[in-house]
């Protein structure tokens, strides 16, 4: 599974050109094309990345990669991200690694995104994967009872968990919040669960990215396959 990732991050470096601004994302797939990037800026490429969490600025920085900000510059030209789940439509479920806030700022500002990642992700349909949703800790009761509301009037519902971290404490977010999983099964209209939930005041963000991504490149027992 592993070597599937590496394949999938090697063909988004093909894409790759001088001088490009990057946005860099988060996870085992992410952080290969980071490793893979690092060693082709060894070469001799000029490019300058944005990292999408804590644990990615660390890697580019260990890869020799130049990072900047979205403050010191004005657009991405592409981002390249893994993701949980990938359906036809390009809608993702993204968040497995808790970096979804900074991953969909980053997408946002790109020109395209090219999603990357092992077969397994492409889906007929969104859900299974649990959805992940950053809330703030405080009035947490009140904002888990809003996206109830925003599950049933979407036509889904499931049991929501607050995240916990490998030690057992609640997992923070690079931005100080909480992320509470939810298991919905199947989104039936993702686009209409991503509008009612950014409509709550406590959640900062949520897992599902509805036409951001401009094509995927899945990497599978057969080879790749760049669908646009
Ligand atoms: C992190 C993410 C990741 O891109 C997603 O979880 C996929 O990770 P991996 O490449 O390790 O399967 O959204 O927040």
């Amino acid at each position: 599974m592993d070597q599937l990732k590496r394949q999938a991050a090697a063909r988004a470096l093909e894409e790759v050109r001088e001088g490009m601004q990057l946005g860099l994302g988060t996870g085992s797939t992410a952080k290969h094309f980071v490793e893979l990037l690092g060693e082709r800026v060894a070469a001799g490429l000029k490019v300058i990345g944005v990292p999408t969490s804590e644990a990615t600025r660390l890697d580019a920085i260990r890869c020799g990669v130049k990072l900047t900000t979205l403050d010191e510059i004005d657009h991405l030209d592409m981002t390249v991200d893994g993701a949980d789940e990938i359906d036809p439509d390009f809608n993702l479920i993204k968040g497995g690694g808790g970096a979804l806030l900074r991953e969909k700022i980053v997408a946002a500002a790109s020109d395209r995104m090219i999603v990357i990642a092992d077969d397994s992700k492409w889906v007929p349909t969104l859900g299974k994967f649990p959805l992940p949703i950053e809330v703030i800790p405080f009035g947490l009761g009140a904002t888990r009872r809003a996206i109830e509301k925003a599950f049933a009037a979407c036509g889904v519902s499931g049991q929501m968990a607050v995240r916990k971290a490998k030690d057992g404490h609640v997992f923070v977010t690079d931005g100080g919040h909480w992320i509470v999983d939810a298991q919905l099964g199947r989104i039936v209209d993702p686009p209409s669960l991503a509008k009612a939930l950014s409509a709550i005041p406590g959640v900062v963000e949520h897992g599902l990215f509805i036409g951001l991504a401009s094509s995927a490149v899945l990497a599978g027992g057969e080879g790749i396959r760049v669908i646009e």
